[in-house]
């Protein structure tokens, strides 16, 4: 139910770390108020739902090759539309709005968010290795659920049922302290930071940047409790059987066994 006279313009729906959020639930509602639904998939290239793969559901999807992704163009990304003329609409506006005159004449006003020709060149050839990156992404994941599965208050981010395909960008864990002894998520990053192994809190919540502090949030906390309790661990498509070894041992130091 709305809880406010007008409906967003726009919801904007993450697929975090790769794993679709509920589209049937987001999407009904973004139809029952006609509003626009834009896919933020910058970190879910390859994942699905509902056998459609992230991007093409909403009204608009993006995707991001920045250098962290699956897939990099050292920067830059895409936007999917549904339609030629919305497609001819947004080359237009990222291309500075020129249009076909001999001298320079925007007919209103443009950007400059073209991916450059080199780097779209990256690409177009590291597409070919995503099948085998994302087999690479999914054996991590299994790696991650068969370390943790005797450890108590550990919980691996999965797929909730078959609708949802991840791509595994990032492997991430939710860390219950009153199950693990106490241990919270901060001890086993700077335990493992200790063995020279990089882990990361889950994103810090928008509300919480300082840029917005001043505006609504509508929420009960959820993402704050991800945020204090979720850690994402090294989850590289390049992840060797040392790399393994190093974060099992550590991890199993952690928690003496
Ligand atoms: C969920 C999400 N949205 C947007 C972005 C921004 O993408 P880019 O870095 O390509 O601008 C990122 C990260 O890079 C992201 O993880």
């Amino acid at each position: 139910m709305l809880k406010k006279e007008k409906p967003p313009k726009a919801i904007i729906v993450t697929s975090l770390y790769g794993m679709s959020s509920d589209m049937d639930a987001i999407g009904s509602f973004a139809s029952k108020y006609n509003v626009k639904l834009i896919e933020d998939s910058a970190e879910a290239l390859g994942g699905a739902y509902r056998n459609e793969k992230l991007s093409t559901i909403g009204d608009y999807g993006i995707l991001s090759f920045n250098l962290n992704k699956i897939i990099t163009t050292a920067g830059g990304g895409i936007l999917v539309v549904n339609s030629i003329e919305e497609k001819q609409k947004v080359l237009h506006l990222a291309t500075q709005a020129k249009t076909n005159l001999p001298y320079y004449h925007h007919d209103t006003l443009g950007y400059n968010y073209r991916l450059g020709h080199i780097n779209a060149a990256l690409g177009v050839i590291q597409f070919k290795e995503l099948e085998y990156n994302l087999k690479k992404r999914k054996a991590n994941h299994k790696f991650y659920e068969e370390l943790f599965q005797h450890i108590s208050g550990i919980y691996v981010h999965k797929e909730p049922d078959s609708h949802f395909i991840s791509n595994h960008w990032l492997s991430a864990i939710l860390v219950d302290p009153s199950k693990t002894g106490g241990i919270t998520r901060e001890d086993i990053r700077l335990s493992l930071e200790k063995d020279n192994i990089e882990s990361r809190p889950l994103w810090k919540p928008m509300h919480m940047q300082p840029l917005y502090k001043d505006y609504p949030y509508y929420g009960n906390k959820v993402c704050e409790t991800l945020f204090e309790n979720g850690l994402c661990l090294p989850s590289g498509s390049n992840l060797t059987n040392e790399d393994r070894e190093r974060i099992t041992n550590s991890i199993n130091q952690i928690f003496d066994k």
